[in-house]
């Protein structure tokens, strides 16, 4: 199975002002493609491999052929960290409500300190990487970040929400304004209805 660029649900300018059009367009088409073909041209020679999903594959590195171990790592996780990052954000995103509001309320007091503390993952992420929210395996939210494409598979957690800080994510809009693009990117694109429909579909499985 090749694994193919994921359409939008939404027009490239539909995140304007807090994503500029060129910035999605070049990062949808240009980056995430790259990232896709890369990826098929590891697995071209792995019959095998292609069947299987690529979260198996993520989580399951240590079985992919050492050749193209790193290459799936990169570019793997490369796909599935944009693909989240596409799924979840919409144009005049609401805060997050219900279940995922009461597990988040449980485990950080508000929504505000949640954000605090995710802010904190993403900024301090050193050079290239992502901030997720995820589900460890006992069943708990965490938050965490990544260098590179690494994502929470590796660590047996299930990811439902993540923020790109590449600079290609903001860089031509924000320059050197991480915290600004992450607090916009918070406040604004993040769609809790998307996430919190991820979260639930996750812990009910
Ligand atoms: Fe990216």
């Amino acid at each position: 199975m090749m694994q193919k660029l994921p359409p939008l649900d939404y027009p490239y300018n539909a995140l304007e002002p807090y994503i500029d059009a060129q910035t999605m367009e070049i990062h949808h088409a240009k980056h995430h493609q790259t990232y896709i073909d890369k990826l098929n041209d590891a697995l071209e020679n792995h019959p095998n491999l292609k069947e299987m999903p690529l979260e198996e594959m993520l989580k399951n590195l240590e079985e992919v052929p050492e050749d193209i171990r790193t290459s799936v790592r990169n570019n793997g996780g490369g796909h599935f960290s944009h693909s989240l990052f596409w799924e979840i954000m919409a144009p005049n995103a609401k805060s997050v409500s219900g279940k995922l509001k009461e597990d988040i309320e449980k485990k950080w007091g508000t929504v505000e300190k949640f954000k605090e503390e995710f802010t904190e993952a993403a900024v301090s992420r050193f050079a290239s990487g992502w901030a997720w929210l995820s589900i460890d395996k006992s069943g708990e939210l965490q938050i965490s970040s990544t260098p590179n494409h690494d994502t929470p598979l590796m660590e047996e957690m299930i990811p439902i929400m993540v923020i790109d800080v590449w600079e290609h994510a903001y860089y031509l809009k924000y320059q050197n304004r991480r915290p600004e693009f992450i607090k916009n990117w918070l406040d604004n694109v993040a769609c809790g209805d998307k996430i919190g429909e991820i979260y639930l579909s996750k812990i009910n499985t």
